[in-house]
């Protein structure tokens, strides 16, 4: 056992709260770890109390977290990183946006298994010291997977990718991006259903939901995870799966989000993949009718051929002083333009990538266009199809837009993709995921709306462009009977409230789930970013 030295007994008096019946250094003690010089005093670590006692505001500077991350650095060597070193500075390279990047937490660590990532969630209890957890990184918002002041539990030393004997699974850590995943699984001609952007992560993706191109054939990535291993806030290390914690956990993870646990290991089931089809074609924007009836089009045709996928994205070019249409096309066999894609090889274009090309190099054409260290927000919405409605948000997409053409960097996207009716029949899989969405109601509209620019000076408006967008043409919908409640969180603003509008119903067991694992609420109160159960990130309007 690990007794931890008498450097940190000097902040032993901190004013941990003990109304709570669980026995954190007990729990530390099973992993080695003696806290006990920590605890002295009478205190115990401990979570719940008073909302001024665990006001991490008021507390005496970040005694909690000198010491849980000065505990880390000496458990696990060269593993935490301190503001003004060299790693430091590294870890917030790691961000996709510079938002996030800006957050300066107490110290990154980067935990090698999950006993140390449990160590890490009891050590939080302990001091009360807050964290966040970083898979990917490519969260758009401030505070969703960094967090300023305390720590930032960044996975990518955990980045296993192990087939299964029979290769029906593959057990992945949440320190990969999809690249790698697919990377490696691609001698054995499998792959796995995630994301379709190189460097994006296994964690935040998987765990809100996940489109793939293959989800016309298999489902959202969330609907593919065969079992999860998961720290609890009790520091539990649990297998979760159809057999196991099926009822709760299970349903919980996919599409709940951070609230539930820290993911150590996704096991994913594989599928057959060799090489597919695929790329962009960009459309001027006098073709915007074509292309919107070619996107009606595909949502209802989609199940006539679920290997094929497909994204229209409305952008902005400088150079050209106008806007664009680009439609991304993908199918999952080495065959090129499939008839499903008719209407969009009829209208005319003005440059076209699509080729026969592996997963993992059609990944890195669509990261090329991603480019991170940018101010970036995402917004989103769902809608039932509709060819006026889709007409009407192109046309407040452009009005929106011309208000702030004069931000300097503007980047602004405007995508579209449909919930098809297959995608949506996986979701009812192994008892049925928790983002309340039905067969019957398919096929849907999907709003991701991604602006980035360059100034935080200019951040208040380009979020209100956005968000006038969303609730224009939510009335617009609303009124027509178009509208749909469900916001999908990988696509989310801070301002918008996810999880409740997954319904009543599984808002309620979601709550339900979080108080049976996390009865104190450390996932929602010490880990404090992204979408927690009740309310949006960021109360208010932009
Ligand atoms: C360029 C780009 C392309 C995208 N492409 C797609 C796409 O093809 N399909 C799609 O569905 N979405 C896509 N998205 C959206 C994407 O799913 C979200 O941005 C998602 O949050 C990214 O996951 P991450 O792990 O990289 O993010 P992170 O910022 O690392 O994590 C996001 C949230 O998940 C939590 N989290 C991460 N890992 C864990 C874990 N192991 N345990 C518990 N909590 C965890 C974090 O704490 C954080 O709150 C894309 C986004 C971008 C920016
Ligand atoms: C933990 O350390 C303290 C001394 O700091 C010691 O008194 C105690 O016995 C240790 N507990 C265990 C379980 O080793
Ligand atoms: C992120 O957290 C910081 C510090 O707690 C806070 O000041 C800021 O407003 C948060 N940002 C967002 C977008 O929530
Ligand atoms: C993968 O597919 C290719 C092309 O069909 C084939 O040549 C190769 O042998 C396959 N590899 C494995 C491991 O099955
Ligand atoms: C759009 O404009 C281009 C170039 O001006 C032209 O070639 C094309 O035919 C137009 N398409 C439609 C649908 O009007
Ligand atoms: C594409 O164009 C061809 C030839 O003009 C036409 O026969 C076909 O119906 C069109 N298909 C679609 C889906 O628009
Ligand atoms: C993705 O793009 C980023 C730059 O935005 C780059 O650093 C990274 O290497 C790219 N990833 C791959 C796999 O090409």
């Amino acid at each position: 056992m690990r007794v931890l030295p008498a450097l940190f007994i000097a902040i032993a008096a901190l004013p941990i709260s003990s109304c709570e019946d669980f026995d954190t250094v007990a729990a530390l003690s099973k992993y080695g770890v003696n806290a006990s010089n920590f605890a002295t005093g009478g205190s115990r670590g401990s979570v719940a109390g008073s909302p001024a006692e665990n006001d991490l505001a008021t507390r005496d500077e970040h005694s909690g977290c000198k010491y849980a991350c000065g505990t880390l650095s000496l458990l696990y060597h060269g593993n935490t990183a301190y503001p003004q070193s060299p790693a430091y500075h590294f870890e917030e390279a790691g961000y996709w946006s510079a938002v996030q990047a800006e957050v300066e937490p107490y110290c990154f660590f980067e935990p090698e298994d999950s006993v140390a990532v449990a160590v890490t969630v009891l050590l939080s209890r302990l001091t009360q010291c807050p964290f966040a957890v970083k898979s990917g990184g490519h969260a758009a918002f401030a505070n969703a997977s960094n967090i300023e002041g305390g720590i930032t539990v960044n996975m990518a030393k955990m980045n296993e990718v192990e087939l299964s004997e029979d290769a029906s699974v593959a057990k992945i850590g949440p320190g990969n991006t999809w690249y790698g995943v697919y990377t490696a699984l691609e001698d054995r001609n499998l792959t796995v259903i995630g994301g379709r952007v190189a460097d994006i992560g296994i964690g935040g993706l998987t765990l809100g939901g996940g489109v793939s191109f293959f989800s016309g054939l298999y489902g959202w990535a969330c609907d593919n995870v065969k079992n999860y291993q998961v720290v609890t806030a009790q520091g539990a290390i649990l297998d979760v799966n159809y057999d196991s914690h099926f009822d709760d956990l299970y349903y919980a993870l996919r599409g709940g989000g951070n609230n539930f646990g820290i993911v150590t290991r996704f096991d994913l089931y594989t599928y057959p993949q060799g090489m597919m089809w695929g790329g962009s074609r960009v459309y001027l924007i006098n073709e915007t009718d074509a292309i919107l009836n070619a996107l009606v089009k595909f949502a209802y045709d989609a199940p006539s051929d679920p290997g094929a996928a497909l994204i229209v994205a409305f952008a902005y070019a400088e150079q050209l002083g106008g806007y664009l249409i680009a439609a991304d096309l993908e199918y999952a066999k080495p065959e090129a333009n499939p008839p499903i894609f008719d209407a969009f090889q009829n209208a005319s274009y003005i440059s076209d990538t699509t080729k026969v090309v592996s997963l993992p190099d059609l990944t890195v054409e669509f990261n090329s266009s991603n480019p991170s260290g940018l101010r970036e927000t995402y917004w989103t919405a769902t809608y039932k199809v509709d060819l006026d409605l889709l007409q009407y948000m192109v046309a407040e997409y452009q009005t929106q837009t011309n208000n702030i053409l004069d931000v300097a960097g503007l980047g602004p996207s405007f995508v579209l993709q449909t919930i098809t009716a297959d995608e949506l029949k996986y979701m009812t899989r192994n008892g049925g995921n928790a983002l309340g969405l039905s067969e019957e109601e398919g096929p849907l509209l999907l709003l991701d709306i991604a602006f980035w620019w360059n100034d935080a000076a200019d951040d208040e408006r380009v979020l209100q462009a956005c968000k006038n967008m969303v609730d224009n043409t939510l009335a617009y919908a609303a009124e027509r009977g178009l509208a749909k409640e469900y916001l999908y969180m990988n696509y989310a603003s801070q301002y918008q409230n996810v999880v409740p509008s997954y319904g009543a119903a599984n808002h309620a067991k979601l709550v339900e789930v979080a108080r049976k694992y996390d009865p104190s609420g450390v996932f929602q109160r010490l880990q404090p970013g992204y979408f927690k159960l009740d309310g949006a990130p960021t109360e208010g309007s932009p």
